[in-house]
């Protein structure tokens, strides 16, 4: 299949492709994403052929209006709390799973009795949802495992010629996938971090539990409440270490290493006293940075040949805890300390 590369303006085509049961990568303010029909199975059934994603893993379905959550049945009721966090985070990078509506393909669902539903803000995204007329189901447009691609130029790495269109709207610029809540638990409870913070949720919401497996490590034969937290994820081809230590003792041990294979991701500022390639990593502090280069430099050094990344270690603070979720992830749990 031959792959069109589209622009902003090219809403209307992309909408036309979509409604015809095509797929479409778009720009969201999070990643790009993988876009296709979210009322039509077949559709929504080829992204996982595109991506060669696990079919019992369910797709996010995205939406311009509050009001196509009951208008298209797309979830068995609208929770109160669900126009709360909407008035305070919607649009943007906010993922609500509800009770599932009667059009919702089980495709989509893979099979669960819940919906996953967001609002992204991204000016492209939304005019591409509106000209398509229909709500879109869209995961991060990457091969699965692979690091989510956060550039038009990313995805077409993984998707050119397995899908109809990309839509190139510019980087994104959170960088890392929406914060995904369900409401379906007692006390609301977060699946994956993202840019919308856990302190945020709690603002609007009271408690708000942190599922074990954001941090933790899921044991052998253990339910992951999000299907896609199980898998093996956004490692790139190199094998990425997490450093614990001081920049000098960082320096050091990076410096020994072969220069040629060797990549460090460091803070900004930091890149001078390191002899091997280097990329910024955002300041040290600004985990909003961080996230907004984290897939892009894991991504960078994907295209640059390199076998080993080391990373300064992050905090774990506000949109921190989002980065570190995702490292943790790409470094197979990997932590080196110095
Ligand atoms: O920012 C984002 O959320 C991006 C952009 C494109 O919107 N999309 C995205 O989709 O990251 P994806 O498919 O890569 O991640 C969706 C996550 C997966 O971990 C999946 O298991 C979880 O949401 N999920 C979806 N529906 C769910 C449900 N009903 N219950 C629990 N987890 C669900
Ligand atoms: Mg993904």
């Amino acid at each position: 299949m031959k792959t069109r590369m589209l622009s902003p303006g090219d809403a209307e085509v992309a909408g036309e492709i979509l409604r015809r049961g095509g797929l479409v990568a778009i720009p969201t303010e999070t990643v790009y994403g993988l876009a296709a029909n979210a009322l039509n199975g077949e559709a929504v059934a080829n992204i996982f052929k595109a991506k060669g994603r696990p079919m019992d893993n369910p797709l996010i379905v995205h939406i311009t209006e509050l009001e196509q959550l009951e208008d298209q049945d797309l979830v068995a009721y609208v929770p109160s709390a669900v126009y709360d966090l909407a008035e305070a985070y919607w649009p943007g990078p906010l993922t609500i799973i509800m009770e599932k509506g009667s059009a919702i393909p089980d495709e989509v669902s893979a099979g669960l009795d819940t919906v996953a539903i967001r609002m992204p803000s991204h000016p492209v995204a939304r005019s591409i949802i509106k000209a398509a007329g229909v709500p879109l189901a869209a995961p991060s447009a990457n091969t699965s495992g692979l690091p989510s691609p956060t550039t038009a130029a990313h995805v077409a790495e993984d998707m050119d010629g397995k899908i109809d269109a990309i839509v190139d709207g510019g980087p994104c610029s959170v960088g890392v996938e929406s914060t995904v809540v369900t409401l379906c638990t007692e006390t609301p409870r977060i699946l994956r971090p993202g840019g919308v913070t856990p302190e945020m949720l709690e603002e609007v919401l009271g408690d708000v539990d942190i599922d074990q497996a954001v941090l933790g490590k899921l044991k052998e034969g253990e339910r992951a409440a999000s299907p896609g937290m199980k898998y093996k994820h956004y490692s790139p081809k190199a094998e990425v270490y997490i450093v614990r230590g001081s920049l000098s003792q960082f320096a050091e041990f990076v410096n020994a290493k072969d220069p040629e294979t060797t990549c460090a991701l460091v803070f900004d500022g930091e890149e001078e006293s390191i002899r091997c390639k280097t990329l910024p990593f955002g300041a040290e502090g600004d985990e909003s940075a961080q996230a907004n280069r984290l897939f892009y430099d894991l991504r960078t050094c994907d295209d640059l040949g390199i076998k080993n990344i080391y990373v300064r270690c992050p905090s774990s603070e506000g949109v921190g805890l989002a980065v570190m979720n995702r490292l943790l992830r790409a470094a197979e749990y990997r932590f080196i300390d110095l």
